[in-house]
């Protein structure tokens, strides 16, 4: 049976070379903190606690992860990783596993810690890497039993020419951490109580230590700046990318997709290059998303196709929808089966019925579109009064001629047609022509003062044909 686990995150760094106003832990990796990351993995392990040591910036760090069931510890001073842990092991009993995690290393999975947490003694997760610049390095003895890790400023040059590292993140028994911890000394290089101390002490004690290594080097990649922030950033949504690829979603450009939260999908759906998908989205099948396109927190249903660089936030779009180019869908649009939003559309509490189109250069705002409408070119629900907002209806197969604006509160009946430039500040009723628009007027020979000089030819002149002079583009 395995040990009751105890998780500690160490969180209270601040992140200098960051050089942002923003605790580090707080920056943002796939749209939401680093921190979260780390809290998400380290829940996975069904741990009986989870404490996050923090320090700078504390309070907000502590807000902006206010839903999840941890204790939050704080470190008045960074005094080390050593002092960060015994911070935490007073809320800890004996008979725990302390699993130690880090707030800025955020790609390592639970597959990789699982084995630190089922184990026995020290168990501290090491790497080889090319360039071990930076890192504590793990000393083995001749028969190559782990003895030490030394710190990169602590190292003699043959120690610093170890290729393998520290991670930093490590498992060990309550009860034996509180001892080496409590016995930690600052006297080194960086006047810090290290963590890391604690595997000299397990041998001393007798205690078995063991080194395990990633499968993925890159896994335990710690972030310092923005450098690392924005490789740690492109690994984790090549990872993804692979995870969606294998799962049947068709990415044509997986170097070129963004993913910030979760997304559900049916079979052969396909996305085109640089999409986005943020929050929850949820694809049925065959719905195919070109080029350029943002989808934040939205259902899009079977045979849906958006056109590129569309922007969907908060919506539902109903089956065989036809989108964009150019579209942007606001919160509360709902599309039902079959209907059409076109190009320099905007949408906003809207419901369109199934087979209603806006297919260009319009605003629907807080209406009710009922099933087969056609809203005309630049047709606008003005919805506003400056005060407050009021809604539209539009009744089943009516038909808004282009340029209209319907003045809400209004309402269009079924099947009636509004005449192509009214602006409509009462009902219309089903059935009928309601066109409001003042008849146009010639007032022959005026003419435009920034055109004196060029009249046209006088009706006698044979210089030019008549032909000529009447043209138009
Ligand atoms: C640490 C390890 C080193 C390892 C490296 C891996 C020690 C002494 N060294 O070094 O062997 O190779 O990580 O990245 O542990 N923190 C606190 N409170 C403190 C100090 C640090 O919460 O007082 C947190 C930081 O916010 C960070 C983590 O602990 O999340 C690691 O601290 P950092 O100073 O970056 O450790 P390194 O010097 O890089
Ligand atoms: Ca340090």
């Amino acid at each position: 049976m395995r040990a009751p686990v105890a998780v500690v995150i160490l969180a209270a760094g601040k992140g200098t070379r960051m050089r942002s106003a923003q605790p580090k832990v707080l920056q943002p990796l796939a749209g939401r903190s680093l921190l979260s990351h780390v809290l998400d993995t380290a829940l996975a392990l069904g741990p009986e606690q989870v404490h996050v040591v923090y320090g700078h910036g504390g309070q907000e760090v502590a807000a902006a992860h206010a839903d999840y069931p941890v204790h939050w510890v704080e470190q008045p001073e960074q005094l080390g990783t050593g002092h960060a842990v015994a911070c935490a092991l007073p809320q800890i009993p004996d008979d725990h596993r302390v699993l130690v995690l880090y707030g800025d290393v955020p790609l390592v999975t639970p597959a990789t810690l699982e084995p630190l947490v089922d184990g026995h003694g020290l168990e501290l997760l090491a790497a080889r890497v090319p360039d071990p610049t930076g890192y504590g390095r793990v000393i083995r003895d001749a028969a190559g039993g782990v003895v030490a890790i030394v710190e990169e400023k602590d190292a003699d040059p043959g120690q610093r020419g170890v290729d393998e590292i520290n991670t930093g993140l490590m498992a060990a028994p309550a009860a034996d951490l509180r001892r080496w911890m409590a016995a930690l000394s600052a006297d080194n290089a960086q006047g810090e109580y290290y963590l890391t101390d604690a595997v000299a002490a397990a041998v001393a004690d007798g205690v078995p230590v063991l080194a395990r290594f990633t499968a993925d080097p890159g896994e335990a990649s710690g972030i310092n700046d923005l450098v690392q922030l924005a490789e740690v950033e492109q690994a984790y949504q090549r990872r993804e990318a692979r995870r969606l690829l294998r799962g049947g979603l068709r990415l044509v450009a997986p170097e070129r997709f963004t993913l910030r939260g979760q997304v559900r999908f049916g079979t052969d759906c396909a996305i085109d290059p640089d999409c986005t998908l943020e929050g929850e989205v949820a694809l049925g099948d065959n719905v195919h998303i070109a080029q350029g396109t943002v989808l934040r927190d939205c259902v899009v249903e079977d045979g849906a196709r958006l056109g590129p660089y569309t922007v969907i936030e908060q919506a539902r779009i109903g089956p065989g929808c036809r989108i964009g180019p150019f579209a942007h869908l606001r919160p509360g649009t709902v599309l039902e089966e079959g209907a059409r939003v076109g190009n320099f559309v905007e949408t906003k509490a809207a419901r369109l019925g199934p087979g209603a189109k806006a297919n260009h250069l319009t605003y629907v705002g807080d209406a009710e579109v009922g099933a087969r409408a056609n809203l005309g070119a630049g047709t606008i629900t003005c919805n506003y009064d400056g005060a407050r907002k009021h809604r539209t209806r539009i009744g089943d197969d009516a038909f808004i001629g282009s340029g209209s604006q319907l003045v809400a509160p209004v309402q269009v009946g079924d099947r009636a047609t509004i005449g192509a430039g009214t602006t409509l500040t009462s009902d219309a009723p089903a059935d009928a022509l309601t066109v409001a628009r003042s008849r146009a007027r010639t007032i022959p020979g005026w003419q435009h003062p920034g055109l004196t000089g060029r009249r046209g030819p006088p009706d006698d002149s044979d210089a030019t044909p008549a032909s000529d002079g009447a043209k138009e583009e």
